[in-house]
Order: C-alpha cells, then structure tokens, then sequence
C-alpha cells in the first residue's frame, strides 16, 4: 500500500466494485471505447475540408499527443488507482479544485460524448432499417431542434446500455467484447477490399491546405482517440490493476493509432479526398468500389463500433461520478453500489436518462470540439500531474513509470496544448462556460460536503492519507 497525505481515508463499504476484469478485458473496453464515430463518421470530413489525404498526418500528429499522455494515464493509474482516473489522480497531487475541475472537465467529456454518439447511431441504424424495407418517420429521428419530434433510436439505445451496465460488470465486458470483435471483422474487410484498390495518384496533392490543414483536422480527428482513458477507470474492478492498467490504456492505443492510420490511407487512396465528405465515408467508399455486401457489413461492423463507445464511456462517467460522491464532491445518493450485481445502479440511472433526455431532444452536431477541447484539457492536467508527483512524492511506489521523465509528459502538454489552440474561439468560450456553471457548483454545494472538509483528520475512518492503491 502506498500513501499520500492529500485526502482522508473513509471506507466505502457500500460502494466496493467488483474486480473481475483482466489485461485483455480492459485491452478491449479501450479498443471499445476508441473507435467509432471518429473513423466511421469523420474521417471523410475531415480528409475533404481540411486535411485532404494527409488526414494520416493528422492521425499520426492526434496519436502523439494521445501517446504521451497515455503514458501519463498508465504511471498515474497504477501508482494511484481508483476508479475516479484523473479526477482521482488530481486529488491526489494537485489538491480538490483542481481534481473538481478535471472531473467537471470528465464529465463534459463522457457525459456529451455518448449522446453525440448515439446520434450518429441513430443514423447508421435508419439506414439499416431502411435498407430492410422498414422506414422511421423522420420526426421519429432527429431532435427538436433539427426538425424532428424526437430521436428515437438515440433514446433508446442509451437506456439500454443503462440495463447492460446495471446488471454487471461482467456481462458488460463480455457484451463489449463480442461488440468488438464484429466491428474489428468489418474493418478488416475494409483493409482488404479497399487495399486492392489504391491508385496512388489520389493522393496527390497530398497536402491540398498545408500544415494548417493538417493540424485542423487532428484537432477535428482527435475525437476518434477519446476513449482510452476511460479504460482507467475500471481501476477498481481489474483484478491486477497495477500491472493490467498499462496494459490496456497502452495496447488498445496502439492497435487503434495503426487501425486509423491504416484506414485513412486507404479512404484517400480508393478515392479522390473531395468526395469523402459524407456521413458514412468507410462504408460509402465500398458502396461506389462495387462492393454492396461489404457496405452492408461496414454499417454493421459502425452500429457495433458505435455501442461499444457508448458502452464504455458511458461506464467511464459513471465511475467517475461515483469517485466524486464517495468524496462528498457530488451528492451522497451517488456514492452507493448496488449489493447484489456491485454496480452503482443509481448513478447509472441518472446519469442514464440524462443522457438518455439529451440524445432525444437535444441537437448536437457542433458539440464534438468541446468535447475534443475538454478532453485535451484533461490530457494537459495529467501529464502535468505526473510532472509533479515526481517532485512532491518521488518515492510512491510506480508499478509503471513513464520513460524520459520529465521530457514525456512536457511534450505530452505542447502537443495537447497545441491541439487546443488549433479549436476555435468559440469552443474556448463554451468550455469556459461549463468550467463556470462547475465552479458555481463546487462553491455552493461540494466544498461545503467535501470529506476532506468535513471529516477531522483524527476520528475514527478517517486519517491524514489517503489510501491510493492496493
Ligand atoms: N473515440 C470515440 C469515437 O470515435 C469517442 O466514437
């Protein structure tokens, strides 16, 4: 056991999880998470209004970033664990504002990306349907907002994944890893068709919009690397959480970045970067190369992809709401884990038809910057932490260290920071609006629940450290 002396120890007896996920589980929640709308959806737009077919530069440029701050997420996670991943991390090094704006900041992340996600679902399955002779009403499909009553399927599908979380871990693991395997098939079909296809000269010119168009569409493209960071928050339910977190926050990231890298190649070799601006640019491509029944089975392969995202980041901000509960940040009601299936069923109903409301009736086709700009700033704050946990704990036990220290996490910081700046004002201003509407909060409600200020350091169940790994 190791011991920092930033946060109380309080005991949760009835919020313990249930440790049952191993390396390869927690490989593929990353890989579950990762890829979806990114690749599926866009890719194409990216590649046709800015980057053109150096969108690969643009993976490799986002890959970087999500590298060095991967490697941050694997020290921080094994050394410190807990459920709460950066938020956690944060209370640990940085103290409580900071953590309560990282996990505001989480929040942002998970809790807008599975909506967003569900929408481009929504829309891969319509045409499913359709394409079986069932169609929805349109009313039926789309939002207030955007000229609909309702999006249905969107709604729905987020309730659903609500049941799978509910009942356990487990089977939702085993659910994502079925998940998994389908959407890697299609994508595999995609890599073979489509490799049969290259005409080099597609990919001239091979910069149309120079490095400003490279570094737009990595800012653009980023979204399609969210998601390997949820994979630390299944800290307290993997049996080997010091050796297996690395691991999987490690190798579902590079399998991803090659995947990405891969496949972007290929859309804009097959061809010309100008017609790839469409919804469903992996499955539109095959459609003109001739290849109707690898088209269907690409869709297939998205609606797939697309759950398992929603899965686990739907998972992702259920845990972190139940870290900041637990201490005392958000209210009490969201700190209790169901006895029998161990999972916080709560949260995972509020937080479920939150999410469940805004898919429905919110449109939210602009909001993948913000959640690109909140997950960046999230990237920053922890490579930043793990800078400064080797200054002020140098002797924590890492079970995993992050290589050229202080070098790593400080490129980690230029690369996000320069993605950022690469994201327009107006996603600076809606970020700073939710930091706002989290610092109302935290002033009015979680500094005077905080554990941290509540409990005296000397009663009984509590102490001046706090327990940070197994
Ligand atoms: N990386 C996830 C996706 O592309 C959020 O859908």
């Amino acid at each position: 056991m190791s011991l920092l002396r930033t946060k109380p120890i309080i005991e949760h007896p009835a919020s313990e999880l249930h440790r049952c996920l191993s390396a390869l589980d927690l490989t593929l929640l990353g890989i579950g998470a990762i890829i979806g709308a990114g690749i599926f959806v866009l890719t194409g737009v990216a590649a046709a209004t800015k980057a053109g077919p150096a969108i690969v530069f643009s993976y490799v440029l986002a890959g970087f970033a999500c590298a060095f701050a991967a490697l941050a997420y694997a020290e921080l996670s094994a050394a410190i664990g807990g459920c709460g991943s950066a938020y956690g991390y944060a209370y640990a090094g940085l103290g409580e504002l900071i953590a309560w704006i990282i996990g505001w900041d989480l929040v942002l992340e998970y809790g807008l990306s599975t909506p967003t996600v569900a929408i481009g679902w929504s829309g891969y399955v319509a045409n499913g349907l359709a394409a079986a002779g069932v169609t929805l009403s349109g009313a039926l499909l789309h939002a207030p907002g955007d000229g609909g009553m309702v999006n249905l399927p969107a709604l729905l599908i987020i309730l659903l994944l609500a049941v799978f979380l509910s009942i356990g871990v487990q089977v939702s693991a085993r659910f994502n890893a079925t998940m998994v395997f389908v959407k890697l098939l299609a994508i595999t079909v995609f890599i073979v068709v489509a490799s049969r296809h290259i005409e080099p000269a597609y990919w001239h010119p091979f910069m149309p919009n120079g490095w400003s168009g490279v570094t737009a569409g990595a800012a653009y493209i980023f979204f399609a690397y969210i998601g390997f960071d949820a994979v630390s928050t299944a800290a307290e339910e993997s049996i080997n959480p010091k050796r297996d977190l690395p691991i999987g926050i490690l190798a579902s990231l590079g399998v991803c970045t090659a995947i990405y890298v891969v496949v972007s190649a290929l859309l804009t070799g097959v061809v010309s970067y100008q017609s790839l601006n469409v919804s469903s640019p992996v499955a539109d491509v095959l459609l003109r190369l001739g290849y109707h029944w690898a088209s269907g089975f690409i869709a297939a392969g998205a609606i797939a992809g697309l759950t398992t995202v929603m899965l686990v980041l739907f998972y992702g901000l259920t845990r972190i709401f139940l870290a900041m509960a637990r201490d005392g940040l958000l209210p009490p009601l969201f700190a209790q884990v169901h006895p029998r299936t161990r999972t916080p069923l709560k949260v995972i109903l509020v937080t479920g038809v939150f999410m469940a409301f805004v898919a429905g009736f919110v449109p939210l086709e602009q909001v993948t910057k913000l959640v690109n700009f909140g997950t960046l700033a999230a990237f920053v704050l922890v490579c930043f932490g793990v800078i400064m946990l080797r200054y002020t704990h140098p002797d924590l036990p890492r079970p995993f260290r992050t290589p050229f220290s202080p070098l790593v996490p400080t490129l980690g910081i230029i690369f996000c920071a320069y993605l950022m700046a690469s994201l327009p004002a107006v996603t600076w201003l809606g970020f700073a609006v939710w930091l706002a509407i989290g610092l109302v909060f935290y002033f009015g409600y979680s500094r005077k629940h905080s554990l941290l200020a509540t409990v005296p350091l000397s009663s009984p169940g509590s102490a001046d450290a706090c327990h940070v790994s197994e």
